[in-house]
């Protein structure tokens, strides 16, 4: 079939429900580029939305899951352990966060990890309710589209959903009316109301012995790439301490090195107590898992807890290769240097008087990055006139010089999650194509 009779047949006949950044056809995957069907190559800046960390197809996880596959495929978890599981959980165990988090639950998609903390936040307190960021993203499935408040497209259509979630605000600085009204207050300078929105919903909304647990992305994805001024998280800690609430942190994007530390809560030092995870700690093979400590994950009832597939074999021993490799390659090395070089030029666009005009944010850690733009959406934070849909657009350019980029949030964001392992000529290809697709959006307005 020629590529684009086989894009017309994708059309066809793959649900239309799934949205999709462009019609191309992949074929290979190596490193940071992919291969269309027809030959054709992309730089790509999305990494599958955060999932090929090490880069598509690298060698040594390639390896350990078709070796894997020679071995064992499934060992279904309610019917014995397998060995590739316990040999990941001792390449986990000493990488987390803290260590009280020693007890593992492995499953396949990010959704199911999330739904399975709040299974276990449910049952372990013998309380109901979850506490959710407003911004958030949790999923699509029908306990997560509960949970997730990024965007209205993820639930229209679709209720009702899991009753008992309530939503507090995540301080996005950049959006905040009072730091838009105060110019002294912002990221540097915090007004500290979503805490103390927290607080009045914990007397108002949701009574702390009604209140399971708090759920939070670190760094917010599909809500922006919105990292929370410093004092943020660890005054959610001291809530979720003083009023015997679990804190679940969602490291489902912000993990395994993307933000330049293995979790991203290590940037601010906050132990969660529950802490989930899925893209990179397999690096395309579908696992993800939530931990907690052994006194709390032990409170589920035998049985309450597995599936089918759960912390497959193969998967497993894809995790276990991407954990030596991390070690191995140096890999938070290459991502701090990556990091500096894509802030440079984004930092060198707003600079510019060509293109200085359109850009209102630049955040972010590690190659976890935003770009957001002027829009002309949301009049009262607007500083210049600026043309509608920049992100959208921006991506289109990008895309048409041969780069994939994501947007993200409600807002004209554009995101930047490379595989972790590019290197500096590849991020140098990817900033030129950027600034270009910029400079060119700016100059058609
Ligand atoms: C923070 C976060 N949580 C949960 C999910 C859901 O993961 P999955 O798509 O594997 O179900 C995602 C997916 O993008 C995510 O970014």
């Amino acid at each position: 079939m020629a590529a684009t009779t086989r894009a017309a047949f994708g059309v066809q006949h793959i649900a239309k429900g799934i949205g999709r950044l462009s019609n191309i056809v992949l074929r290979k995957g190596q490193g940071s580029y992919v291969w269309t069907d027809d030959g054709h190559k992309y730089l790509d800046f999305t990494a599958g939305i955060g999932v090929v960390n090490l880069g598509h197809c690298h060698p040594k996880v390639t390896a350990a899951a078709q070796s894997q596959i020679g071995t064992l495929v499934h060992g279904q978890v309610n019917i014995a352990m397998h060995e590739p599981m316990l040999n990941l959980i001792e390449r986990l165990k000493p990488v987390m966060p803290d260590p009280s988090l020693n007890t593992f639950f492995f499953w396949n998609s990010g959704a199911e990890a999330v739904e399975a903390a709040v299974k276990l936040a449910r049952m372990a307190t013998k309380k109901q309710n979850i506490v959710v960021m407003q911004g958030s993203y949790h999923g699509r499935t029908f306990g997560t589209m509960g949970l997730t408040k990024s965007k209205t497209v993820y639930g229209a259509g679709f209720a009702p959903f899991m009753p008992g979630v309530l939503t507090s605000p995540f301080p996005y600085c950049n959006q905040c009316a009072i730091a838009g009204a105060d110019p002294t207050m912002g990221f540097e300078n915090c007004c500290n109301n979503p805490i103390h929105e927290l607080k009045i919903l914990l007397k108002q909304q949701t009574a702390a012995s009604d209140t399971a647990a708090v759920l939070i992305e670190p760094i917010l994805g599909e809500g922006g790439y919105v990292v929370p001024p410093p004092g943020f998280l660890p005054a959610v800690r001291q809530i979720c301490d003083e009023n015997n609430i679990l804190l679940i942190l969602d490291e489902v994007q912000s993990g395994f090195g993307r933000t330049g530390k293995y979790f991203a809560s290590e940037h601010w030092g906050v132990r969660p107590d529950i802490m989930i995870m899925a893209k990179g700690i397999a690096n395309g093979m579908p696992l993800s898992g939530i931990v907690a400590n052994k006194e709390l994950m032990d409170k589920q009832n035998p049985g309450s807890m597995g599936g089918t597939y759960s912390g497959n074999a193969v998967a497993c021993a894809a995790g276990i290769a991407c954990a030596e490799v991390m070690q191995e390659e140096k890999i938070l090395d290459n991502v701090a240097a990556r990091s500096k070089q894509l802030f440079e030029t984004l930092f060198a666009l707003k600079a510019s008087p060509k293109t200085g005009h359109l850009i209102k944010d630049i955040r972010g850690l590690g190659l976890m990055i935003g770009l957001e733009f002027n829009s002309p959406t949301f009049p009262t934070l607007v500083t210049k006139d600026v043309p509608q849909g920049i992100a959208s657009k921006v991506q289109a350019k990008c895309l048409e010089n041969d780069m994939l980029s994501l947007t993200t949030s409600i807002y004209e964001t554009i995101r930047f999650i490379p595989p972790l392992t590019i290197s500096e000529e590849e991020m140098k290809i990817g900033c030129d194509i950027l600034t270009k697709a910029v400079e060119d959006v700016a100059k058609e307005g």
